[in-house]
């Protein structure tokens, strides 16, 4: 299969062209990626010789871009071009409209032309916060911030495709992800990173909102099930019932790193602040997926992972990271 994968110099994109250069043999890939601030082609400084991986720097949103991409001849589009965290969506929404939203529009317009299979890569924030229980693939969208918002409009969009003009889309909703390659403005690499650094962890609020924790590897097999078992109009959530405390996970992290409670700043909650997180993943395990890193393991790993590649992530916090750091959380 030729695979167009999009936003593949992030977090899950990069891992996930390397679960299926590895997975796939017959497969090739091409990813198309801005490379913002997000982005980074050092993910994948691995495969980047493998004959069967491809580099094209474009934007989702410039159709110029988006049909040079599509010229290549893809039997299906994986999208994971976004605009992703949401403290940044809440200073600063329009970016998340125009890449999230606006960016899956042009995608879908060439994969409605060419009549190739869309997956996208969706969120559990859409659905925004429950107390007890979990989502289901019919719970209503309520998203919260702009983030979720951006993907939830991103979501209908590949629902009326598939409506109006007969696309074969699927889209894929996950929790929480964590793993190697997550950019250090994310909760897990955040907290890790600030405590090797001799730092402190600014932990939001009282620490009680809950996620659900779905190690990458994991969500990467989801994701491709998905994509080559889905049924066509079908959403699928991916989640591994794994769920703790902002607190629980800060004390599990202080704990493998040897520090303490002292190590701990709490900050100004987020505004809006999802309170918990959870999606019942029935459907795609009845597929045949299940996730297979227990927490406490996949935590150690990738704290290990942190720790002996800080020439991967020390440029990225030096560099422009510290300003928006700075702005955010002072001198924490
Ligand atoms: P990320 O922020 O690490 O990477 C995003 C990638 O998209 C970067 O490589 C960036 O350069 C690229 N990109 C951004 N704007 C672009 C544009 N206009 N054109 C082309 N490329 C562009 O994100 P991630 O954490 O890997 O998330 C990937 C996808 O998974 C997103 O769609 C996100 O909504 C979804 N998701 C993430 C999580 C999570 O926990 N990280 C959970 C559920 C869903
Ligand atoms: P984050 O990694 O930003 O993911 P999301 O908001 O998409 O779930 O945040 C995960 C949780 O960690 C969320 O409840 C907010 C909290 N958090 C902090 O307490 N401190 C921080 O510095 C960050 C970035 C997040």
């Amino acid at each position: 299969m030729r695979l167009l994968v999009t936003g593949g110099c992030g977090f899950i994109g990069s891992n996930f062209i390397r679960h299926v250069l590895e997975e796939h043999p017959e497969d090739e890939v091409l990813n198309l990626d801005k490379l913002t601030y997000a982005g980074n082609p050092a993910n994948l400084a691995d495969v980047e010789d493998s004959p069967r991986y491809l580099f094209h720097k474009g934007d989702v949103c410039e159709a110029d871009d988006v049909a040079m991409a599509f010229s290549w001849g893809p039997d299906a589009v994986v999208n994971f071009a976004a605009e992703t965290h949401v403290d940044r969506s809440i200073s600063g929404p329009e970016t998340f409209v125009r890449t999230d939203v606006l960016g899956t529009c042009r995608l879908l317009e060439q994969a409605r032309e060419k009549g190739i299979r869309f997956l996208q890569i969706s969120t559990d924030e859409v659905y925004g916060s429950i107390r007890e229980g979990s989502f289901t693939e019919k719970s209503p969208l309520q998203p919260n911030s702009p983030y979720a918002a951006s993907k939830a409009g991103a979501d209908l969009l590949v629902r009326s495709y598939t409506r109006t003009y007969g696309l074969d889309a699927v889209i894929v909703r996950s929790s929480n992800n964590y793993g190697p390659f997550q950019y250090p403005e994310k909760v897990i690499p955040l907290f890790v990173t600030n405590l090797l650094e001799g730092r402190k962890v600014p932990l939001y609020g009282d620490g009680s909102n809950v996620r659900d924790w779905l190690y990458v590897g994991d969500n990467c097999r989801g994701i491709d099930l998905a994509l080559r078992s889905g049924l066509s109009g079908e959403i699928y959530n991916i989640g591994a019932g794994q769920e703790k405390t902002n607190l629980e996970l800060t004390r599990a992290i202080l704990d493998i790193l040897g520090a303490g409670e002292e190590s701990v700043e709490r900050v100004r909650d987020r505004l809006g602040h999802d309170f918990r997180y959870s999606v019942d993943s029935t459907k795609l395990r009845e597929l045949g997926w299940s996730p297979r890193r227990d927490f406490e393991d996949g935590l150690r790993e990738t704290v290990q992972w942190y720790r002996e590649n800080a020439a991967w992530w020390e440029p990225i916090k030096s560099g422009e990271f510290r300003r928006y750091y700075m702005e955010k959380y002072g001198d924490i």
